[in-house]
């Protein structure tokens, strides 16, 4: 039975999801939508589909899709780019991550989704190989081949809104550079194929040249750059980023803080985390790694302040590790060993077992982050949604430092949903 969201007539109609990078994540989330359209699957840990309303009763349990008027799930059309060939179908097989008897049910649905040929540079991605790619070479080029894939979509499907999602591998680590700075400058660059110029920034620039809010699944840089922000701003673009926060870091967002609270001290952290799937092969690489080592690092620092509390936390030992473990696939198993102290420096130990699904924990966040950056852009807002942070390791700021203690970006994510639902329009922009 396909599931029908509202009986609202004022709804935004249809959204567009485009996905740069269609391996597991979004597949898991393209089969995931399918499935709760069939009436096959719930959609659990997504916001958008079960959170109610603030200020909801029993007698009102208006969802919070509704209060939002956020697009309906029968409303979503996906595509996208991929390097690898083959439908959403195949990506999604070879991803393991759901059972093949549902891959079956929802084939058709899956198949129908051919990613498009994407751009590639084996300098930022030197463990995967490149086997579907645009002709163009020159970046500027292949920035003009994505916008036009981008007006494609929009017509084939008559979609007044798109939002671009970078789900791709992480690429090799980097930091801003004179080349990221403006528009013109990285305008220039590109056609000079300017090396600092990473695939990601290139589907960035081209999403929000035809004026998508874009959202940084992934711990690379892409959206995160001066560049960026001054597009946003001229194309009225909601942006967000950086990496979702799935398993371990959402959890030492929730128990940092409580610790903190408690003004117990913290001398050691130890995270350790064995996964077998692409992302892990692509993280074996000590440069793909060090991506997700700062991003993963950042949340502790943030929330414990050892400058400001260096009696508690000021010889904290913070360590992550990532081992690449193919018979685990994309079932996750992390380990957290925690090392406080108490009353008089007594120590105490914590230790934390999380075994998780990757894929499993990041589809509802991409579907959230879709919905909620279509309407931000329809309220009129642009620009970095810090209020989205609630989603990320690493999230991006203006300025100044990002918001890390879950509760504490929760309570500013239901803030932004009181003033988005006041400005909350039926028509995109
Ligand atoms: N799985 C999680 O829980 C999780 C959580 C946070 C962030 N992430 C990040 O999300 C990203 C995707 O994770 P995944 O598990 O789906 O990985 P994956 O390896 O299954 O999928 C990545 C896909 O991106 C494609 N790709 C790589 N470079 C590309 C390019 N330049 N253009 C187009 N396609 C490209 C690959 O061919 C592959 O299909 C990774 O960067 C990962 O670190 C994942």
């Amino acid at each position: 039975m396909p599931t029908t969201q509202s009986a609202r007539t004022d709804t935004p109609g249809k959204l567009g999801i485009l996905m740069a990078g269609m391996g597991a994540i979004a597949s898991t989330l393209v089969a995931g939508v399918e499935a709760v359209r069939m009436g096959t699957g719930r959609p659990l840990g997504s916001l958008t589909q079960l959170a109610l309303a603030p200020g909801a009763t029993t007698r009102n349990p208006q969802k919070l899709y509704e209060y939002l008027n956020l697009n309906r799930i029968q409303d979503l059309v996906f595509g996208g780019w991929d390097i690898t060939p083959g439908t959403v179908f195949d990506s999604a097989t070879r991803a393991e991550v759901l059972d093949p008897a549902l891959l079956e049910r929802l084939r058709p649905g899956l198949e129908a989704v051919e990613p498009m040929p994407g751009i590639h540079d084996p300098r930022y991605l030197r463990r995967a190989e490149g086997k579907r790619l645009k002709p163009e070479s020159n970046k500027y080029a292949q920035a003009e081949a994505l916008r036009a894939d981008i007006r494609a979509f929009k017509k084939q499907h008559r979609l007044e809104q798109v939002v671009v999602m970078w789900c791709g591998s992480t690429e090799v680590f980097l930091t801003p550079g004179p080349a990221h700075q403006g528009i013109g400058i990285f305008e220039t660059a590109m056609k000079e194929n300017e090396a600092s110029i990473a695939p990601s920034m290139i589907y960035a620039y081209a999403a929000l040249r035809e004026n998508c809010g874009f959202v940084n699944a992934t711990p690379t840089l892409s959206v995160d750059l001066p560049v960026m922000l001054e597009l946003a701003a001229e194309h009225h673009a909601p942006v967000s980023g950086k990496d979702l926060k799935t398993g371990q870091t959402w959890l030492k967002t929730v128990l940092a803080p409580g610790i903190k609270q408690r003004m117990l001290g913290l001398n050691g952290w130890f995270s350790m985390n064995i996964l077998g799937n692409q992302d892990g092969a692509v993280l074996d690489d000590p440069a793909a790694f060090r991506s997700k080592e700062e991003s993963k690092l950042s949340a502790l620092n943030h929330i414990l302040q050892p400058e400001l509390y260096p009696e508690l936390y000021g010889q904290m030992s913070h360590q992550v590790k990532i081992n690449y473990y193919p018979p685990r696939g994309d079932n996750k198993e992390s380990w957290d060993t925690i090392d406080i102290l108490g009353w008089l420096g007594y120590p105490m130990q914590i230790k934390l077992n999380f075994l998780c699904r990757d894929s499993i924990l990041a589809a509802p966040l991409l579907l959230d982050l879709a919905l909620l950056t279509a309407a931000a852009q329809r309220a009129g807002w642009s620009g970095v949604q810090e209020w989205l942070a609630f989603f990320f390791k690493s999230p991006q700021v203006r300025q100044g430092q990002p918001e890390h203690d879950l509760s504490a970006q929760y309570q500013k994510l239901t803030a932004a949903w009181r003033a988005l639902a006041e400005a909350a329009v039926p028509v995109s922009r």
